[in-house]
């Protein structure tokens, strides 16, 4: 029988690729860029899977144009670049990567977290700038941060990855407060209102997955209830927040720093105003980004893949209650 014919959109680390090599006839796309829509649709004219990234948009006219297509993987959680309907409309189930990357995106978390309380890039850049001079070598009152200990946590979206920041920021003493829409309660995090966590927050953390509903949640309104100083951090996707009303409020000194991993568009220019922002610190995209979490995304993913092509149930299905 032949095999089917699988495209995957990048190269990926580990072994996990040669699993799918073994029972597919396998097409990598192996420039350094991902593929243009174009292109994405030209690979997948013919190919019955496809394991893609959260940088590939899969949407009607990618659908359209793979007649053969039968089963769709997507390294990673969140699924905002996927259309979902018209897989819904063809059967396509898809598979996503959730879990495995719970801890890695919680550390990096709580590393924002610090490092904003903390003001650890302004001090390492004081040193680069040979700031630290004999005039100023211990001051009483140089680089004064905030602790976690004394600080009221806001957690916004308690699934898996708020739930593993809240174990965290437990560790340090901080006071967690959360809101999450489902309304479920977490063990160690204070339920409150939206609005209560908004005002209460010394720290807000961001944790939902990008939604109609949940783009913009954080908009010029919200941020205008948040207490002076707030610290926001975001690792969970960029359009939660309206760039142009945080920008505004930063620069106004109504909010005190804002520690985001991800952007209403990315990647984030060199000459965005967040990327020298001294309000803001900034990282690319890289919640997910350790060897051993991208090594287990990469295997679920093709196991998601592998068990769709076979018509078996995947491990992780997000559309599966829509094909049943
Ligand atoms: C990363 O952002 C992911 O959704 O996996």
């Amino acid at each position: 029988m032949p095999r089917p014919r699988v495209f995957v959109t990048r190269r990926l680390p580990g072994e996990a690729l040669s699993r799918l090599d073994a029972v597919s006839e396998l097409h990598i796309w192996r420039h350094p860029a991902p593929p243009t829509p174009a292109q994405l649709r030209q690979e997948c004219a013919e190919a019955e899977g496809l394991l893609c990234l959260l940088t590939d948009t899969i949407d009607a006219r990618l659908i359209d144009s793979a007649p053969k297509l039968r089963v769709i993987s997507s390294v990673s959680v969140g699924l905002d670049h996927v259309e979902l309907a018209p897989l819904q409309a063809r059967g396509i189930p898809l598979g996503h990567t959730p879990h495995v990357l719970t801890d890695a995106t919680a550390d990096l978390t709580m590393g924002l977290m610090l490092a904003a309380c903390r003001r650890i890039p302004e001090a390492a850049d004081m040193i680069r700038q040979g700031g630290w001079t004999h005039e100023r070598r211990w001051e009483p009152d140089m680089l004064l941060g905030r602790e976690l200990g004394d600080s009221t946590l806001g957690i916004i979206g308690l699934g898996p990855i708020g739930q593993a920041v809240a174990r965290r920021a437990a560790g340090f003493g901080t006071r967690i407060i959360g809101w999450t829409p489902s309304g479920r309660s977490v063990t160690g995090v204070a339920s409150h209102s939206f609005d209560s966590v908004i005002e209460q927050a010394d720290i807000l953390s961001l944790h939902l997955a990008l939604t109609p509903e949940t783009r913009h949640l954080i908009d010029r309104h919200t941020i205008s209830r948040m207490r002076p100083g707030t610290i926001l951090v975001n690792t969970a996707r960029g359009p939660l927040v309206d760039q142009s009303a945080l920008l505004e409020a930063l620069d106004s000194g109504h909010l005190g720093t804002a520690a985001l991993d991800v952007f209403e568009h990315e990647p984030l220019s060199a000459d965005h105003p967040f990327a020298t922002h001294p309000r803001v610190l900034a990282t690319p995209h890289i919640g997910s980004a350790t060897i051993r979490t991208r090594i287990r995304m990469a295997e679920l993913a093709v196991d998601n893949l592998i068990a769709g092509l076979n018509g078996e149930p995947m491990p992780y299905c997000a559309n599966r209650p829509a094909l049943q």
